[in-house]
């Protein structure tokens, strides 16, 4: 039998033959092929109701919004289903029934290790890993284990809040360097940094890529905030928790990679909670290469046995990491086409706000100084007026005045809708003024 296609304006005729006579005629309609060729197998246009599920993200609207009934872009997690391998691995070992003592297989170090090598080029190695559970908590742990009180950290805002709230919290004054914004874009401020440092600066919170301006840095802003620590006698914690979402042609660069200096004088730290949206799993873990400064913080982790993971939070990276690859591309590409049509969509019908296009991860840095209001208004306009629940960028500090961060990491419906609202409450506000 020989077949014969022809394709016509919305279908594909495929004629069977068999001996010079046709034997059979199928029309395959052209979306269903598209569908197939081109769409991702995963659904992320799949609206998934988080309600009652305990979610931070919608269950917590109410407390901290005072508003219940809000489309919720804030908290840095997906509306995604995470890579089926992960609930998988978890259904499977759940169905054992016996939930002891666990110890980390080698197969769960091995997938971390291949991970990081595989994605960012960095050949570490097993002994200069250790959970820990939960990046903020790490940074903790690295203020109480390596400075004392008054000892300064220096962050670099606009940066995710907890930079700032943690080391003040455990009474370390914070030093601003803040970001340079330069044609659309954050840059360091290096020279500034040189001028801030005095001999009581002992640490410094870097992010990497950054949240929320969404930079993937450079080799060489690495190696220059590198080469200024390591000579002040400044440590580096180098939070890489977005390191995975960097978008081509960015790639992200390991602090610790960047040279010798970076290496011994850092504490990386990494996750798959961003990844592949499994934050509440939690299974972070740090990285440090320098034996001195690894020996002190396993110590002081050893201490209160914050080193001990979980049974799920092995069994879920390593299923992320071993089987979520394709995943990831998929999820990247959608995530890249919100940004890409949140940034339209602002041009086209709000352009008062601009969209600082990330190079990493899911969240969109949005300028809205143009609009012209108090940053108390500007809130109301979110919440109350268009009925969004979006970060307020003062809360990342110096810089944020003006700025919303929004979490694309949702079905595209859901973007279009609060981007419709947001418009509607401007024209609103327009003409009531
Ligand atoms: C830069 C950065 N670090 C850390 C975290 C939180 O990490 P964890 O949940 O492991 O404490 C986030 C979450 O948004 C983040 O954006």
């Amino acid at each position: 039998m020989s077949n014969f296609f022809l394709i016509y304006p919305n279908a594909l005729r495929v004629l069977m033959y068999k001996n010079g006579i046709s034997e059979q005629i199928i029309y395959v309609p052209l979306q269903a092929i598209i569908k197939k060729v081109f769409m991702s197998k995963y659904n992320f246009d799949e609206i998934i109701d988080r309600r009652g599920t305990n979610a931070l993200k919608t269950d917590a609207l109410l407390p901290r919004y005072g508003n219940a009934d809000l489309i919720s872009l804030w908290v840095a997690d997906m509306d995604f289903l995470s890579p089926p391998a992960v609930a998988e691995a978890i259904i499977e070992r759940a169905k054992h029934g016996i939930f002891g003592y666990t110890c980390p297989s080698q197969s769960y170090y091995d997938s971390i290790i291949n991970w990081v090598g595989n994605q960012h080029d960095w050949k570490i190695k097993q002994e200069w890993l250790t959970f820990i559970p939960g990046i903020v908590k790490g940074i903790a742990f690295v203020i109480d284990c390596f400075t004392t009180k008054q000892d300064k950290v220096i962050i670099q805002p606009p940066v995710y809040h907890p930079f700032r709230i943690i080391p003040t919290l455990h009474n370390r004054p914070i030093v601003d360097n803040q970001l340079i914004l330069e044609a659309g874009k954050y840059k360091m401020d290096l020279e500034g940094l040189k001028k801030t440092i005095d001999k009581d600066c002992k640490l410094l919170i870097l992010c990497n890529p950054h949240n929320p301006g969404g930079r993937v840095w450079t080799r060489q802003e690495l190696i220059d905030i590198a080469e200024i620590c390591y000579d002040n006698n400044i440590l580096v914690i180098s939070d890489e928790i977005h390191s995975d979402l960097a978008f081509a042609p960015h790639k992200h660069i390991p602090f610790a990679s960047v040279s010798e200096k970076a290496a011994q004088n850092s504490i990386t730290f990494m996750a798959p909670s961003k990844t592949f949206n499994i934050a509440g799993i939690v299974s972070s873990y740090s990285i440090i290469p320098n034996a001195e400064l690894r020996d002190k913080f396993n110590k002081y982790l050893e201490s209160s046995e914050l080193e001990e993971g979980h049974i799920f939070a092995y069994l879920a990276a390593q299923a992320a990491y071993e089987d979520g690859g394709e995943w990831l591309s998929e999820v990247k590409k959608y995530i890249w086409d919100n940004i890409m049509f949140v940034d339209e969509y602002l041009k086209a019908n709000i352009p008062q706000i601009k969209a600082m296009i990330p190079e990493a991860s899911f969240l969109v840095w949005l300028d809205c100084c143009d609009l012209g209001l108090s940053q108390k208004e500007l809130i109301s306009l979110f919440v109350d007026d268009a009925k969004l629940a979006l970060n307020d960028g003062l809360m990342f500090g110096a810089g944020g005045a003006g700025y919303m961060r929004m979490n694309v990491g949702t079905p595209r419906i859901n973007i279009e809708k609060a981007l419709d609202n947001l418009k509607k409450a401007i024209e609103a506000k327009q003409t009531r003024s």
